[in-house]
């Protein structure tokens, strides 16, 4: 069966799928959909079968049986579904006869695919690379699974909490047509209703040339819920169509004239003769004939009064045909050029308060990723051994799953409830064992030794039981990067003097610090941390041997002779008391979501630190004490392009009954005149400005809570001579509030829920720290000329978020899968195993137009030499998410309004399209 839709946009002509239109009327599309979380009250396994139904009401399974067998009963019914992890739990479920009868109704268009990605991400705290992973994974279950009828042509993030530009661009080059969403601040909605801007195009890039990273963006009218009155889930009260005019309950006409008289005030705040509403919520359809049944009867009235006069037309739609109409009316359309966060609901309702929500979780999830591509590059470069070998069976794929539900916009974002939160972590945990046993297993193939490993994933607390005990040991360091790297690793011993082996720098040996022996809490008893510079090749590895050379009491570090006081004077820990919703202008609190601090001014937790100091060849350092749960180490490596500093909070004190809301504040002379940069999920950098929108002229409500933005990798102040920048090792919080200052927030501990769902004050707590989580991470700082800033931050940024992760073994040896080294601009985004014989392979232009003299500039790479172990016989492009071959890649045109203000700078640099931007002339 071909493919409806399909073939609408290859001849452009009559509609098989999408019900016809009428021009001279008000065109009311009704999309019939369900919102279905991958986790938040319930975990992603008990939402799918309905299992904890005293939480919440909600099974997927149901909904989806529910659903064809409602679309099986009329045919004009449409139903749009989203989530593949929910979509591929099912299917697997299902008999041949069920199967075909699906792949049926999506040929047919009458069960449409929208976003289709594994979840519906979060925007503000995601990586892009797990982003692309996740879409990619469940893109390509559709693709497989229906061909091209299944590839979605829109995305679609209706409860995201804002919106991040680097997304709008993702989907751009996802081959999506247009985007669609439902949260954004209250007082720019109001001024697009008014100036019926609630439709636009998205240029999510300053440096893909347009229309590469274009996207048609439209505002659901609703949110995501139908109009008030119209909602008829099993799980709602508003009441049926009651058609029966001998019965005395009949309500057609009332029914009929509030819908009219809706579908009228919508129009006035859009701009075509096409309107949409979403007529479903969150996890409704379970039984789907409520709604059908309901809704086949309102088309029905509804047009019956066309014969009277009425120009309303309701049809059964979805967000592809409504968007397809939108296009043939052939207008011009507001530019869009920077993103929508920070998202406001109220006056004093900030939802600034995820992007730092459970920062243990969010350092989990990242730390994850990078494992997840050491995982992907080790399967490539061991073959088929890699899955099956000495160590057992290992996969890379219960990790990839793990991550893509990780995505979720309740999971990352910290937003769920805790037992939820434990779920994702344990699906994270059981992802990493099988990646184990794939990395072993490879390992030991390319080592030629089956000598066991153990990996040491505690080092943030100087933990590693073999290192602690051992008096001989190997450590294998993993690059997954394309460059070589350079990076300090520090174990945890008991021993005072190694010998070391091929180590350029000589060992040394420092003392656990106060702080890492109390948060470790009987987990390790290391009392010293061997201290070494390691190198690794590109994609590959090096190895390590150390052996004990004496034993006996710790040799006392040398002190600083000067400690570097200026640093000590300029970072700050300081907390913000929480509000606790006893407050004359808003009852709101700070919770999961929501930062509200009860004062503008943070508290500095203590002036002086106890202070430590020590310095040898390898590393200076200041270690600061602040209070029994705040402390912090500057460190200062030899040869290091970044100051780093370790903070360590917790458990955060509730014994005044405030919750407190702690940041790392740095100050500097910097002129930053109330400008600075964040970067949109670990790529392009956007402008911030203190108390400023771009697009509408903002009232500050919230001083704090209304400046802070999403920092996923990076973000920094500067002015005409210097740059300071922080690289963060996880997604925060943060802003600047005074000139020459950033603030960061770091942890979060609150008494009250926010009343935005959760039903949970976000109050964490583990076995190991049942008084209050301890959280522990890094930032790196460093001061620069403006102009050579992005040359030692981009970099950074890719190795924070990609650390070499160590693992003690015996034998010694070097391996790269690089024949050469990419340059430096280039990224070496994705390799990953395909199918039998094929490797996906991404290629990222990681630097922004003219955002660095020498790596700003197209890059040519030639990948017939790239890789050591591999063969190239041949390269086939493909979109972003690898569900198009390049070639089939046809996007809709949209035209933007002449004059819109857009002061995006474009050039040929081509960002983030796999091989987009190589020249593959080189080639074959
Ligand atoms: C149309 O108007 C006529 C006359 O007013 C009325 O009898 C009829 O019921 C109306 N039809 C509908 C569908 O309302
Ligand atoms: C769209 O509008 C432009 C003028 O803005 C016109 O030149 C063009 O022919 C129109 N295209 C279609 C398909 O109507
Ligand atoms: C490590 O050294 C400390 C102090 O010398 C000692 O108390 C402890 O037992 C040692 N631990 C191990 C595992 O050797
Ligand atoms: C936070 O509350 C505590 C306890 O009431 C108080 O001592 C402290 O001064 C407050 N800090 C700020 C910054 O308001
Ligand atoms: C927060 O957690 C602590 C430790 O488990 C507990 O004693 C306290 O009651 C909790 N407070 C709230 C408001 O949940
Ligand atoms: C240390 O890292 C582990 C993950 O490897 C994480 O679970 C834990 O929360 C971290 N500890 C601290 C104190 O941040
Ligand atoms: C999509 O799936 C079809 C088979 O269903 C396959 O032929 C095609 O190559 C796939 N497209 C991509 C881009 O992988
Ligand atoms: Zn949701």
């Amino acid at each position: 069966v071909e493919c409806s839709y399909f073939k609408i946009l290859l001849v452009g002509k009559a509609l098989n799928s999408c019900h016809a239109t009428k021009p001279g009327m008000l065109n009311v599309h009704l999309v019939p959909h369900t919102h279905d979380d991958v986790g938040w009250l319930k975990t992603v396994d008990q939402y799918f079968y309905g299992d904890r139904n005293d939480i919440q009401h909600a099974g997927v399974q149901y909904i989806l049986d529910s659903v064809v067998d409602q679309l099986l009963k009329n045919p004009d019914r449409r139903f749009i579904y989203v989530e593949t992890a929910f979509f591929y739990r099912w299917w697997k479920q299902q008999t041949d006869d069920m199967q075909n009868t699906v792949k049926q109704l999506v040929n047919e268009g009458r069960l449409e695919f929208v976003n289709g990605g594994w979840c519906m991400s979060d925007e503000a705290t995601t990586h892009y690379s797990a982003v692309i992973d996740q879409m990619t994974m469940g893109l390509r279950f559709l693709n497989d699974t229906f061909g091209h009828c299944g590839r979605p042509r829109v995305a679609w993030h209706i409860d995201p909490f804002g919106h991040a530009r680097e997304h709008a661009s993702m989907f751009a080059q996802m081959g999506y047509d247009g985007f669609f969403f439902g949260r954004l601040d209250y007082q720019d909605r109001n001024r697009r209703m008014v100036a019926r801007e609630q439709e636009m195009l998205w240029r999510a890039s300053e440096s893909l040339t347009p229309p590469m990273a274009d996207l048609f963006t439209g505002i659901l009218p609703n949110g995501y819920n139908p109009p008030e009155g119209f909602c008829w889930d099993q799980s709602c009260d508003d009441p049926p169509i009651r058609d029966d005019p001998d019965l005395e309950d009949y309500n057609v006409d009332d029914v009929v004239t509030r819908f009219l008289h809706i579908a009228h005030g919508q129009a006035l705040v859009y701009k075509t003769n096409h309107i949409i509403m979403t007529m479903g919520s969150d996890f409704q359809y379970e039984n789907a004939n409520l709604w059908y049944k309901n809704l086949d009867k309102l088309i029905r009235y509804v047009n019956q009064m066309q014969s009277n006069g009425s120009e309303v037309n309701v049809l059964y739609s979805t967000p592809s045909c409504y968007l397809q109409e939108l296009h043939r009316v052939n207008l011009t359309w507001p530019l869009k050029g920077d993103d929508f966060f920070p998202y406001a609901d109220s006056a004093h309702d900030f939802w600034t308060g995820y992007f730092t929500s459970r920062p243990a979780l969010k350092r989990y999830e990242r730390i994850s990723n990078s494992y997840l591509q050491t995982c992907k590059q080790l399967e490539v470069l061991g073959g088929p051994i890699s899955r099956k070998g000495p160590f057992g069976a290992g996969d890379s794929e219960t990790l990839k799953k793990a991550m893509a539900v990780a995505q979720h916009h309740d999971a990352v974002s910290g937003t769920e409830k805790q037992h939820v939160a434990n779920d994702y972590a344990r699906k994270l945990a059981n992802g990493w064992a099988h990646c184990q046993v794939l990395v072993s297993n490879t390992l030991s193939s390319l080592s030629g030794s089956s000598a066991p490993r153990v990996y040491c994933e505690h080092l943030n607390i100087s933990v590693c039981p073999l290192t602690e005990t051992s008096k001989k040991f190997s450590v294998n360091v993993y690059n997954p990067l394309a460059r070589p790297v350079s990076w300090p690793v520090r174990l945890p011993v008991n021993g005072t003097a190694y010998i070391p082996h091929s180590i350029p720098t000589p060992p040394q040996v420092v003392p656990v610090s106060q702080a890492t022996a109390a948060v470790r809490r009987g987990r390790g008893y290391a009392v010293n941390e061997l201290l070494f510079q390691v190198q690794a090749p590109p994609l590959g590895y090096s190895t390590y041997s150390v052996s004990l050379l004496q034993n006996g009491p710790p040799s006392p570090p040398s002190p600083l002779p000067r400690a570097p006081t200026a640093v000590q004077n300029k970072v700050w820990v300081l907390w913000y008391n929480a509000s606790d919703g006893n407050n004359s202008e808003s009852i709101q609190m700070s919770g999961a979501y929501i930062f509200r601090p009860n004062t503008s001014t943070p508290f500095i937790i203590s002036k002086t630190a106890k202070i430590e100091t020590l310095q040898n060849s390898v590393v200076q350092e200041v270690r600061q004490w602040f209070s029994p749960w705040v402390s912090q180490v500057v460190r200062l490596y030899t040869d290091s392009r970044a100051l780093e500093l370790e903070w360590t909070v917790g458990p955060v004190p509730i014994g005044d009954d405030l919750g407190k809301e702690v940041i790392s504040r740095l100050d500097s002379s910097i002129n930053s005149s109330g400008v600075f940069y964040t970067d949109s999920n670990g790529r392009e950098v956007l402008q911030r400005r203190k108390d400023y929108r771009p697009t509408w002229n903002l009232r500050q409500s919230e001083p704090i809570a209304g400046n802070y933005y999403p920092i996923n990798s990076r973000a920094y102040i500067k002015d005409d001579k210097d740059q300071l920048t922080v690289v963060t090792d996880r997604s925060q919080g943060g802003g600047s509030i005074q000139d020459g200052s950033l603030e960061i927030m770091l942890h979060r501990r609150l008494l009250y829920d926010d009343v935005r769902g959760v039903g949970e004050p976000l109050n964490e707590t583990s076995d190991i720290y049942p008084e209050g989580l301890v959280v522990r991470g890094r930032h790196l700082l460093s001061l620069s000329p403006p102009a050579m800033a992005a040359d030692t931050h981009r970099p950074l940024a890719q190795e924070f978020s990609s650390l070499p992760l160590s693992q003690p073994y015996w034998r010694r040896f070097k391996f790269s899968g690089l024949q050469a080294v990419l340059p430096p601009a280039v990224h070496l985004l994705t390799v990953s195993q395909w199918d039998q014989d094929t490797v996906l392979l991404r290629l990222e232009h990681q630097y922004q137009a003219s955002e660095s003299k020498e790596h700003s500039q197209p890059v040519t790479v030639n990948l017939q030499k790239l890789f050591s172990t591999l063969d190239m016989l041949g390269v086939s492009e493909m979109n972003l998410s690898a569900n198009q071959w390049k070639d089939e890649m046809t996007r809709l045109d949209w035209k933007a309004e002449s004059g819109t203000h857009h002061t995006g700078v474009t050039n040929q640099l081509c960002l983030l399209s796999p091989l987009g931007c190589v020249k593959t002339a080189d080639l074959l």
